[in-house]
């Protein structure tokens, strides 16, 4: 079987190389894939732009691809599963109208409140000066959201009312495009974060295991929101009873609504959770892709063939599917930033060190990387994600340490504080 991957980050170059050990793939392509897709064996990467939905369609056909998985989230909200199974093609993530549970934050809030998830309170905005007055009678902090997708960007968490002010001022003004016309305001939540990743084929939903991620730039988790600087799964945070209520009370009524609504979700639905201090879990948003780098800690940990999964949730067959296998073993990731990020930050860096770390028993997912003359150089703002296993968490952690310590570009930054949280 040939499997096409659409994207170009950490969670592709894990998707692609998790199809790639499975005994019933010979090729992965990717569109547009990285310098690590660009090296892996049996793997290659094509000349196609994401929004060129035709040339995909007909590359896919060409070549009897049978399955496409999309990585990220603006081509599902743009329409791609829709426009590639029309053209026969079987394909992993959800429909436009699935998609809108990460492409609108206000719909998805209106989906959780019909659907009685746990969720914080919130109000949604479609001018400046209701948004300020609503404002003036919260308490503080308090969350300002761009409704439509900002590359992780659209969300203040408002210390002060000044804060909360500008946040919503600058999304009406235009910060975030057509995303911004729209503001969700939301109460502040406390606790810890957690990813829950589900696979679902809109009846069947099966967790897969409970990652977390540190999203801040700094150590201790502070400063700007990034893509999300490492990860690690499964986390203790998320107990067996937990994952329980998320099943329940999170993922079962999403899936649920969605389906009154005529939407048959199938692929993942990525619950971003908050844990509160007692122990309850509730929705800070909803994804409608695979976590980055979620992914690269928690493929790795899967001994079930990937393909199986991706296609009996593609072709709705998730019930009959045994139940998924996996690695007795924890799994962190490191990601390698590219100084400066998530702000400016320069390009073209060659990096070094890269079998070295491989030899540390590390595997290096490429993000932002390109190959350019026989050489992997820095391409974007999270250029690398280093994935190890251990027996513990702490083991994991050490191997990914003493890895990416191999490695080397100029500029690379990258947190030494990775499961600060749970060590
Ligand atoms: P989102 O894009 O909605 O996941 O928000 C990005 C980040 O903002 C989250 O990962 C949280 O760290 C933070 N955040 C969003 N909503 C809330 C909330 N209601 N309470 C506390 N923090 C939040
Ligand atoms: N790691 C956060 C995300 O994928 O949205």
């Amino acid at each position: 079987m040939k499997a096409l991957v659409l994207g170009g980050g950490g969670r592709e170059h894990a998707l692609a190389w998790k199809l790639l050990t499975s005994p019933h793939i010979e090729e992965v392509m990717c569109v547009p894939g990285n310098g690590g897709t660009a090296t892996l064996p049996g793997c290659r990467n094509l000349g196609l732009a994401l929004d060129d939905f035709e040339g995909i369609a007909r590359v896919a056909l060409v070549n009897n691809l049978s399955l496409v998985v999309v990585g990220p989230e603006q081509p599902l909200a743009d329409g791609i599963t829709d426009y590639l199974q029309q053209q026969g093609l079987t394909v992993f993530g959800p429909s436009k109208a699935g998609a809108q549970i990460e492409a609108s934050k206000a719909w998805a809030k209106a989906l959780m409140v019909e659907a009685g998830i746990p969720t914080a309170a919130s109000d949604v905005f479609t001018d400046a000066s209701s948004a300020i007055a609503y404002l003036q009678q919260q308490s503080l902090p308090i969350v300002i959201k761009a409704d439509g997708l900002a590359a992780g960007k659209g969300v203040t968490v408002a210390p002060t009312l000044e804060t909360a002010i500008a946040a919503v001022q600058d999304a009406f003004q235009g910060k975030f495009g057509a995303a911004g016309n729209q503001v969700v305001i939301e109460a502040f939540l406390t606790g810890q974060e957690a990813s829950v990743l589900a696979i679902t084929d809109g009846e069947t939903i099966i967790p897969l295991m409970p990652a977390q991620d540190h999203k801040q730039i700094g150590e201790g988790d502070t400063g700007p929101n990034t893509g999300g600087m490492g990860a690690y799964a499964p986390t203790p945070i998320v107990t067996p009873e937990i994952l329980d209520q998320v099943q329940e009370q999170i993922l079962e009524p999403a899936i649920a609504t969605l389906r009154q609504r005529g939407i048959d979700y199938r692929g993942i639905l990525y619950a971003g959770l908050m844990i509160s201090p007692t122990g309850e879990p509730s929705v800070i948003e909803f994804n409608c892709r695979f976590g980055d780098p979620e992914t690269q800690v928690v493929l790795p940990l899967l001994e079930t063939p990937l393909d199986e999964v991706l296609l009996a949730c593609a072709e709705s067959r998730l019930a009959d599917l045994p139940p998924l296998q996996w690695k007795p073993a924890s799994a962190a990731c490191v990601v390698a930033a590219a100084g400066g990020y998530p702000e400016q930050y320069a390009k073209g860096m060659t990096i070094s060190g890269l079998a070295a770390a491989a030899e540390q028993g590390a595997v290096v997912f490429h993000a932002g990387t390109q190959l350019s003359q026989g050489q992997v150089q820095a391409n974007g703002g999270r250029v690398l994600s280093v994935t190890a296993l251990g027996e513990t968490f702490e083991q994991a952690l050490e191997q990914a340490y003493a890895a990416i310590a191999e490695i080397q570009f100029d500029s690379m930054y990258y947190r030494r504080d990775i499961g600060f949280r749970v060590r």
